[in-house]
């Protein structure tokens, strides 16, 4: 007889609760919308946008804002996850989705240790302590959803200064690829989305990062310039929305995905296919 992953029971706390590091990005946000569509209490965190964070979860009635920097050390990562636990009745989260990034592209040049740091910090290695602080308390029939990008398996849309971005990336993939073995004791699944390029402010600001100053009608221009050259690229000559994003990562989220574990799920409207 088969044995699926969901076979424990529901873990007791209906549709339970979900946290969204780095909630207060486009792609958090739609995130964290959708997951409480589906009756879910949503904490979502905020580096350093606290005040738009906090009227956002206003806005769409979320649980909560809370601050956290994913790069901080491990001891102030557990610090954060025992908090939360003891703040929501002893449990912590049975869905979370690590999607913070706001790396900016660095030419090789100019690549040092913090920068190189910086990447893999917030990428893979505050995840991964954030996983390994959950664990012993992780309710079975949980899931964890990390953010890789299409940039992990191909250099052919942007230029090297994506290097460390998309390094730190393949390395997020390769995590969520092992640590599915560990977490499928505790009958939990963990997998990564891989999204192309996606309309939100992050990707428009990519334009403003050449060094020069510019206007407001200059950045909003080339943002505008930014998108459209992306979108040539793809199939259906347009890119993806923060939506799109998020559909799969409810998909992901819900009870109906319990037999997919270690997967990462390509989201780039067939910009980026790979074998
Ligand atoms: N947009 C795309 O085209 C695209 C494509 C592929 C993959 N992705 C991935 O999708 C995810 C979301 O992308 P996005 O474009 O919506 O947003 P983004 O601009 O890449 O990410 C910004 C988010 O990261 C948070 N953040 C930055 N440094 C942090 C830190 N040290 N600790 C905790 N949070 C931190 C920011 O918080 P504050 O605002 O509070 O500082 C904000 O919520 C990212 O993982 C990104 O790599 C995006």
């Amino acid at each position: 007889m088969s044995q699926t992953l969901n076979a424990a029971p529901a873990n007791g706390h209906g549709m339970g609760r979900a946290l969204v590091v780095g909630g207060s990005c486009a792609i958090g946000q739609a995130i964290a919308r959708s997951l409480a569509s589906d009756g879910r209490q949503v904490t979502v965190t905020y580096h350093s946008s606290k005040a738009a964070t906090t009227a956002f979860v206003k806005e769409h009635k979320l649980m909560e804002a809370a601050q956290l920097d994913i790069s901080a050390d491990r001891a102030a990562l557990e610090s954060f996850v025992l908090r939360d636990k003891a703040e929501h009745g002893g449990k912590v989260p049975n869905v979370v989705v690590f999607c913070a990034a706001g790396i900016e592209p660095v030419a090789l040049g100019d690549m040092d240790a913090t920068v190189f740091q910086k990447h893999f910090d917030t990428v893979v290695r505050g995840p991964l302590f954030m996983i390994q602080a959950m664990y012993p308390h992780l309710e079975p029939d949980s899931r964890i959803i990390l953010f890789s990008s299409a940039l992990a398996r191909t250099s052919a849309i942007f230029d090297d200064r994506y290097a460390l971005y998309a390094s730190a990336k393949a390395a997020c993939e390769q995590l969520t690829k092992y640590l599915s073995k560990t977490l499928a004791a505790k009958q939990t699944t963990i997998n990564a989305i891989a999204p192309g390029p996606t309309d939100t402010p992050g990707l428009r600001a990519q334009a403003r990062s050449n060094g020069t100053s510019q206007s407001v009608a200059e950045a909003a221009q080339a943002g505008d310039a930014h998108v459209a050259r992306l979108a040539s690229l793809a199939p259906a000559k347009r890119i993806g929305t923060p939506e799109e994003i998020a559909s799969p990562v409810r998909f992901l989220a819900s009870k109906e995905a319990s037999w997919i574990t270690g997967a990462i799920l390509n989201v780039s409207g067939g910009m980026c296919v790979y074998g």
